[in-house]
């Protein structure tokens, strides 16, 4: 045997308590209707949003920015600072970031591991025999996962950026200012409150709520410290500590909801475009 396999077979996955093979267990309760649910609302979800980030701009070029309302998908729009061929979606350029870091959420990790390869299907629930064969997060590609804590720092920039676009979300650019292209769609320019703001407004609130609940950041934010009271920084960041550890509570909401969100976020700006409808708003 050489070395390499004996690392591999003892990094192998530890046989467990479970029941051992697919499904069995000795729960009563409905435990499959978690997973079922979860993954097919992720499926849709991740589907859509992969189709809209990478697919439908490139194709049918339908824009993507209208009335004011940037896709959430699409900011920051580096289209204005690139030459980009039309084939090649701007969505690409940005996209990486938050789906990297989703892919490698702790949290998303737990669910898609489970509606994905049933590894396991649920707390105390058998899985397949197959996955005692694979180093799983010990050897690529699951070993990128530990990329996550780069990840977040890297999410903290389309985050901020999906807070400015709050400005001409609420007050809609005049095209006459700021040239056709940032003023595409617009015919009413000026403050606003519109269906498309709110929903904006809520997006970045709930992915702001995602990232500041992350596992990681509760760990930069208050781990490797032993005495949380020795000095005033440390008296600080205890603080800070117990705040995220309030967010992280509800990580799993904060996954969900803003998943959802980011996903209306889009396709409202995709329908607007295509005129399926105009943005309801009041206007001052
Ligand atoms: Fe979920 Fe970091 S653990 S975003």
């Amino acid at each position: 045997m050489t070395v390499q396999s004996a690392v591999l077979r003892a990094l192998r996955k530890p046989r467990g308590t479970a029941p051992q093979g697919f499904g069995k267990t000795s729960r009563r309760d409905a435990w499959a209707v978690y997973p079922i649910v979860q993954g097919v609302v992720f499926t849709i979800c991740a589907g859509y949003l992969t189709f809209s980030g990478v697919v439908w701009n490139a194709i049918w070029h339908t824009p993507y920015e209208v009335d004011g309302y940037l896709s959430p998908l699409f900011s920051p729009d580096l289209s204005r600072l690139f030459d980009l061929p039309p084939w090649l979606s701007p969505g690409l350029l940005i996209l990486w970031i938050p789906i990297g870091f989703r892919a490698t959420c702790y949290y998303y990790r737990k669910a898609y591991y489970r509606f994905y390869f049933a590894d396991p299907p649920g707390c105390a629930v058998g899985e397949p025999t197959v996955h005692r064969r694979f180093a799983l997060e010990n050897a690529l590609p699951f070993v990128l996962q530990n990329l996550h804590r780069y990840l977040l720092y890297l999410a903290f920039i389309p985050l901020t950026f999906l807070w400015l676009d709050l400005i001409p979300a609420f007050v809609a650019p005049d095209p006459a200012v700021v040239g056709p292209e940032l003023g595409y769609g617009v015919t009413d320019p000026g403050p606003r409150i519109g269906l498309g703001g709110v929903l904006f407004l809520v997006n970045v609130v709930l992915l702001t709520g995602y990232s500041l609940s992350c596992h990681s950041l509760r760990h930069l934010v208050g781990g490797r410290i032993d005495c949380f009271s020795c000095t005033r920084t440390r008296r600080v960041r205890y603080t800070l500590w117990q705040r995220l550890t309030d967010l992280n509570r509800n990580h799993m909401w904060y996954a969900w909801s803003s998943l959802i969100t980011v996903t209306l976020a889009d396709l409202y700006v995709r329908l607007l475009a295509v005129g399926a409808f105009t943005d309801p708003a009041i206007r001052f």
